[in-house]
């Protein structure tokens, strides 16, 4: 699609092409809201399990589970179709279930390690060689606070949140000469439906920030000119 000069923010306009970014897992909370967001300047794709199937001139979401490569490989070769290159994945699918060490049950433990282990590495195989074939790219990964430090009953959640950082940062070095750039935006507690369902009433003493933070997170990192790195972001509240 050909719209202009490029603005502050990375977006083009008048002439030029619009940049595609993909938000997987967007169904509700962060990934959603970064959605709605991006969507007046950007051409988005979008995909989750109980993803609502739309497609317009500048939008497409899909049904998609990231535990199958084949679904995150059609997914991304959907959205390839129909816009003609993919420029951003925003990689948000996670699964928040908090046990400690001595009790961590090994459903949750698999369930995550497959959606936010696996799952992101099938959506960084699938995309990259996109990104690759139009000069290169940038692949931001959701992550936590807790994919940096330790906290009482996240053992496994930080755990897997430190294992997509590895993968962002391999992504990053064996990937540099594909002109593909990687971002790592470790959040503190954000204020969503699940934070809000998990923490009760006790949610505000842990000071959530907004999903309006995290979106300017993702617009000032996605607008970057090329050379500019930003490997990694740190926002939490006040804790
Ligand atoms: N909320 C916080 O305080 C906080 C803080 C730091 C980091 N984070 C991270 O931010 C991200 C989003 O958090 P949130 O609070 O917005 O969580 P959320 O409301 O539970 O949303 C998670 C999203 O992931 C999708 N997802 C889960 N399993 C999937 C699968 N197998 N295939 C496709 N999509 C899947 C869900 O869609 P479906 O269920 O429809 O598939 C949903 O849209 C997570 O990675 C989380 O770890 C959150």
């Amino acid at each position: 699609m050909l719209f202009g000069l490029e603005d502050t923010y990375g977006r083009v306009r008048e002439i030029g092409i619009m940049k595609t970014v993909l938000v997987i897992g967007a169904s509700r909370g962060i990934g959603k809201y970064l959605v709605d967001s991006l969507m007046p300047d950007y051409l988005v794709g979008t995909c989750s399990r109980r993803a609502v199937e739309v497609e317009t001139d500048n939008f497409l979401s899909m049904r998609c589970d990231v535990r199958s490569p084949d679904d995150v490989g059609g997914f991304a070769q959907t959205v390839l179709q129909k816009f003609g290159h993919i420029d951003v994945m925003i990689y948000n699918a996670g699964l928040m279930l908090f046990d400690d060490l001595i009790n961590a049950r090994q459903t949750n433990l698999d369930e995550m390690y497959k959606v936010m282990v696996k799952g992101y590495l099938f959506a960084c195989q699938a995309v990259i060689p996109m990104m690759s074939r139009v000069g290169g790219g940038h692949i931001i990964n959701i992550s936590s606070t807790r994919g940096l430090t330790a906290a009482p009953g996240k053992c496994a959640y930080s755990a897997m949140k430190r294992a997509a950082t590895s993968i962002t940062d391999s992504v990053r070095i064996e990937n540099k000469q594909r002109g593909i750039k990687t971002t790592s935006l470790h959040l503190g507690m954000v204020y969503t439906e699940s934070s809000r369902e998990m923490y009760g009433e006790e949610w505000y003493s842990l000071f959530p920030i907004a999903q309006s933070d995290v979106f300017e997170a993702v617009k000032f990192v996605m607008s970057r000119s090329q050379h500019a790195h930003i490997d990694s972001m740190v926002i939490g509240g006040m804790l």
